[in-house]
């Protein structure tokens, strides 16, 4: 491994240039004669000090701070600021503002003092990115009020061979009477020069992670959320590139926030033409307490750069997930192959349909059944039962634990479904506790998938919740729960806290969530969790602190998939798309597709089946059987992999992509439309070793690296819609 020096500290005079290094980046920040902390560069390694390209001009209407006596081309208004503060002289979006005891809310953050810790800082009571020690380096830079005893911890936890930055910040109040924090975001990030464009993951219900790229104007864009979730509709995580950035070429930054709940990602052109990205909690939502010596912690922000693109990118941020956020058991093992029996019979079902379709199952290598939605309390649709966590024996005619063991015996997996965060009107929790859903006083809530929200900030709840839980995976000896979570949050209120603090719920929601994660994580070390929020509507890298697969959009057709998946991959691994093969017509959206093509599409992903195995032919459980032996024989490249999109689902007839280590190459996809007479197609592969031959296990045709890379492959001739393809490479020696 090489070494770097990851973190420098020059002194001169009265400035200090902090000088943040990993393999192919640099990130620099300067304290200057006035304890500004000035932000200098995020790029490629110049070996240079990144001052020089600061200009001071003269802009009338942006002032200066006191200390400065008639030079009017200082001012916080136009410089590139590290962390950048409200109500004293820059007027672009603040990433901290705070009401102090005299109801000022301004603040003036001044550099303090640093210090350099070996190995990744942790963040209380929040995920954040670990290391193994010897990767990571952590610099704190300490900020302080310039009249108040404010103080700001900002956190770099550099990862020098990753090509990763993390960061986070920490608000101290040493003041004597408690101050309220009214935004805190975890990072800020200005950037002074470049003609840029920004790359987001829209969506809604069904359609999460599309990607959208869109210049940027002087203009403030805004990509956030206030469901209470990090939601289907904005993802957590923002690319801005170089205007002529594509996957192999090009400049471009990526952030993602490790966080589940509200957020916001604010970039605003300026007057100067200059960029700033803030990161964080969403302020709309969010309020905060700090009494005198309380401190704060914001969720960490992960941050790439790539000066080769979106591939080497995004390879940067699916290495530090697997390895560094995914915990656990099955963060880089194989994950089970499984059946889930959702779209197989909704709610309608008893312990024997079940075991029906866990044999047949398990006749064709799949791994674990998981029960899903309907198993306990009353709840034969989706208008009672949530909260009242065990088993409906009546409904299942036999008991959960029997069940269990049946399937089991087969040599199965067992997995089950859970929504804990929720709770009925028509259940026996509701009826015992109606104060533990989330319901304003006076005000009716509204429903939304006829449930109300159960408020997971009391810790008697999240006892119920955890005794509840803990009980079900003992007795059944349970190996996999899917957590879901099926509405948005409204009605924001708890008895928990007082009326003036209202606006800590949403952030304290979220707490309650991770903790309830991390113990369920800490006592059943052999558990797997797959998150879900109504398909992928908290797909973020809080999440995937505590279960390494999330269940990706309860959208299962193959050709909606191929762009929700392609959008997921720019930020998040293969490993961590929870992906199945459906039934046809899909039930989503009507459309029909070959076992083939579901089969590609769901492998590029944590895979399973959803569907019921006993309504199909003898030759498509030969298929899936077959299927099946194909993920598991790829699995490691597949999920271990270097992950390469080889076109863009959104332009291009087809979506295909390719999987790459050291040994091998997999090539899959789908051709959507055939005409007849198809030409075929042509595709440049990716990430080979030029001078290398591999050899095509399929037609046993040999071709250097350089010629798959510069001249390409040809695809098959597609005959009928959604053609799969798959073409597997071994490289030889
Ligand atoms: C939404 C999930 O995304 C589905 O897969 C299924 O588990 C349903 N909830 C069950 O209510």
């Amino acid at each position: 491994m090489e070494v770097y020096i990851v973190i420098e500290v020059i002194k001169k005079d009265k400035e200090i240039l902090f000088n943040l290094e990993t393999k192919n980046s640099m990130y620099q920040m300067k304290v200057d004669k006035y304890n500004v902390l000035k932000h200098l560069w995020y790029g490629s390694k110049t070996l240079s000090d990144m001052e020089y390209l600061l200009d001071y001009p003269d802009v009338g209407f942006s002032g200066q701070i006191s200390e400065v006596d008639d030079d009017s081309t200082y001012s916080l208004d136009t410089l590139p600021l590290e962390y950048s503060c409200f109500g004293v002289g820059d007027f672009r979006v603040p990433a901290i503002s705070v009401i102090h005891n005299n109801g000022s809310d301004a603040i003036d953050l001044r550099y303090e003092s640093y210090s350099i810790k070996k190995g990744k800082y942790s963040i209380k009571d929040l995920p954040s990115v670990y290391s193994n020690y010897s990767d990571c380096d952590s610099l704190e830079i300490t900020l302080k009020d310039t009249s108040s005893d404010v103080y700001v911890v900002l956190k770099y936890g550099v990862f020098n061979n990753k090509d990763i930055i993390c960061r986070s910040a920490v608000i101290r109040n040493e003041e004597e009477n408690s101050i309220k924090i009214n935004k805190a975001f975890s990072m800020c990030l200005d950037i002074p020069y470049g003609s840029l464009d920004i790359i987001h993951f829209h969506g809604r219900h069904a359609m999460e992670r599309q990607f959208e790229r869109i210049p940027i104007t002087h203009n403030i864009y805004e990509f956030s959320s206030t469901r209470g979730t990090s939601s289907h509709q904005e993802s957590p995580s923002i690319i801005i590139c170089d205007k002529n950035c594509n996957e192999e070429f090009g400049n471009c930054f990526g952030a993602t926030l490790m966080y589940s709940g509200n957020f916001k990602t604010q970039i605003e052109r300026d007057q100067l033409n200059q960029v700033r990205m803030i990161m964080g909690i969403n302020p709309d939502t969010f309020s905060w307490t700090l009494e005198q010596n309380e401190e704060f912690f914001t969720p960490e922000v992960i941050l790439s750069f790539s000066d080769k693109g979106f591939s080497k990118l995004s390879h940067n941020f699916h290495d530090i997930i697997r390895n560094n956020v995914c915990r656990g058991k099955y963060s880089l093992e194989s994950r089970p192959v499984l059946i889930n029996n959702w779209e197989a019979t909704y709610f309608d079902f008893d312990a024997l349909k079940i075991l029906e379709i866990a044999k047949t199952a398990s006749s064709i290598g799949i791994d674990m059944m998981v029960l899903d939605d309907g198993w306990f309390g009353k709840r034969d649709s989706d208008k009672s039962g949530l909260g009242d966590w065990y088993a409906n024996e009546d409904k299942l005619k036999m008991s959960l634990k029997d069940l269990a063991s049946k399937i089991k015996s087969i040599g199965m997996k067992f997995g089950i479904w859970f929504e804990p965060e929720m709770i009925s009107e028509d259940s026996n929790l509701y009826r015992n506790h109606p104060d533990w859903a989330v319901k304003i006083p006076g005000r009716k809530p509204g429903r939304s998938r006829n449930q109300l929200v159960l408020d997971i900030t009391r810790s008697d709840v999240r006892d119920y919740l955890y005794e509840s839980i803990s009980r079900i995976i003992k007795d059944c000896s349970i190996d996999y729960i899917k957590w879901d979570f099926n509405r948005s949050i409204s009605d924001m209120y708890t008895y928990s806290l007082s009326s003036s603090n209202q606006k800590e719920m949403g952030h304290r929601f979220v707490l309650g969530l991770y903790e309830l994660l991390e113990k369920l994580n800490h006592d059943f070390p052999n558990l797997l969790i797959e998150g879900c929020c109504g398909g992928g509507g908290r797909f973020d890298a809080g999440m995937l602190y505590y279960c390494p697969q999330i269940w990706c959009s309860d959208n299962t057709d193959a050709y909606d998939r191929s762009k929700i998946q392609y959008g997921t991959s720019f930020i998040f691994p293969i490993s961590t798309i929870g992906s199945h093969v459906s039934a046809v017509p899909n039930h989503q959206s009507g459309r029909i597709t070959p076992l083939s093509a579901r089969s590609v599409v769901a492998m590029a992903g944590s895979f399973g089946y959803e569907l019921d195995l006993n309504t199909l032919s003898d030759l498509e459980l030969e298929n899936i059987k077959q299927d099946i032996k194909i993920f598991k024989k790829f699995n490691k490249l597949i999920h271990n992999g270097d992950y390469y999109r080889l076109s863009n689902p959104n332009d291009d007839n087809f979506a295909l992509w390719e999987f790459v280590n050291d040994n091998e190459v997999l090539v899959q996809g789908i051709i959507f439309r055939s005409e007849a007479n198809q030409l075929r197609y042509n595709i440049k592969l990716k990430g080979l070793k030029e001078n290398m031959e591999y050899i095509d296990s399929n037609t046993n045709k040999v071709y250097t690296g350089s010629a798959l890379m510069n001249g390409g492959i040809l695809l098959p001739k597609a005959f009928g819609d959604y053609y799969s393809v798959m073409i597997h490479l071994k490289k030889q020696y």
